[in-house]
């Protein structure tokens, strides 16, 4: 028989939003390769990865916009396939692409929006006028969607996403394409959100962003979660003591290599820049360091983490 899942009653023990092996195919393409996810009420948790990794189908199928290959998924104790339209309620959702109704202004485009989730209009243009004023948008109202710039629309999805005061917003890159400014707005309110009680849940390609907003990570690469836990210690656990930068000599490729591997080292290769990752205990030996032209030693960060675990950068 079939496992029927937690129910509703025995929300309060499980996590807040929870998936079970799901997976996620586009025809011959696998989007998704069998996630288990569990965000706890009130952290901010962060799915990092680069383009094509799974982000957005992942969190479409979570937030019920798009419908689950195979495995399961609860949003609120709730089954995401049986009770979409209760779980979207409970959600507040920042796609990663925009999408308002251009003929509409601003403010109408969150009214219009309120009207999904019943709140009396007196209401909804009340809440409306405060989201605006709090991402900075209040002299902005009167005006249409293509006025607006990038960073404004971005800023008017979170806002419209608050409209029905969720308990758990979801976010997929909330902050791309910002200029620094504006990504730190952002990132203050999201921050302000969670001291508020929110659960946040939000993908990102941005490593700094991950170690600002997120108690816990999870690297996604090609549709699987590769590793979990808070940025510290994915940076312990992955990043190693500290990272050698060195510059692979063509000649002497192979040898390096070869001796790299001897002295038990794990290393990884973009172009011929070498990045060794040193663990506790002895460090290079002292014919090697004279044959590498070390460019610098230094603190491992999320970026070397990332590299380690996928083998490429996050901009690639
Ligand atoms: N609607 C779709 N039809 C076909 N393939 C898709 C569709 N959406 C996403 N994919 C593919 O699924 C994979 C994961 O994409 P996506 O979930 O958008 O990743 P991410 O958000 O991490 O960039 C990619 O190979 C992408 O091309
Ligand atoms: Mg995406």
């Amino acid at each position: 028989m079939q496992n029927p899942g937690p129910d509703p009653g025995r929300y309060k023990h499980m996590a807040v939003i929870e998936t079970r092996d799901i997976v996620k195919r586009f025809g011959e393409i696998t989007a998704v390769a069998g996630v288990n996810l569990e965000v706890e009420s009130g952290e901010c948790f962060g799915l990092l990865g680069p383009n094509g990794a799974g982000k957005t189908s992942l969190i479409k199928m979570v937030t019920a916009v798009s419908p689950i290959t195979a495995g399961r998924a609860w949003v609120a104790g709730m089954d995401v396939t049986r009770k979409p339209r209760e779980i979207k309620a409970h959600l507040g959702v920042v796609p990663q692409e925009e999408n308002f109704d251009p003929d509409f202004s601003v403010l109408k485009n969150l009214l219009v929006f309120a009207r999904y989730f019943d709140i009396p209009s007196t209401e909804a243009r009340r809440r409306a006028l405060e989201n605006l004023q709090l991402f900075e948008l209040a002299g902005r109202q009167k005006a249409r969607i293509r006025e607006l710039s990038g960073g404004m629309k971005r800023r008017l999805l979170i806002a419209r996403a608050l409209i029905n005061q969720p308990r758990i917003l979801v976010l997929d890159e909330p902050t791309v394409g910002l200029d620094p400014q504006t990504k730190h707005l952002v990132w203050q309110k999201l921050n302000s959100l969670k001291e508020q009680g929110t659960t946040l849940l939000l993908t990102t390609q941005n490593m700094g962003e991950a170690a600002v907003l997120c108690d816990r990570l999870a690297i996604m690469n090609e549709g699987r979660i590769v590793a979990l836990g808070s940025p510290k210690e994915l940076v312990a656990e992955y990043g190693g003591k500290q990272i050698i930068e060195a510059k692979l000599d063509s000649v002497e490729r192979d040898l390096i290599r070869a001796e790299l591997k001897k002295q038990g080292f794990y290393w990884q290769e973009l172009g011929d820049a070498l990045y060794i990752f040193q663990p506790d205990g002895p460090g290079l030996s002292e014919p090697l360091k004279e044959h590498l032209g070390v460019v610098c030693q230094r603190v491992p960060t999320m970026e070397d983490v990332f590299l380690r675990l996928t083998g490429r950068t996050l901009q690639e």
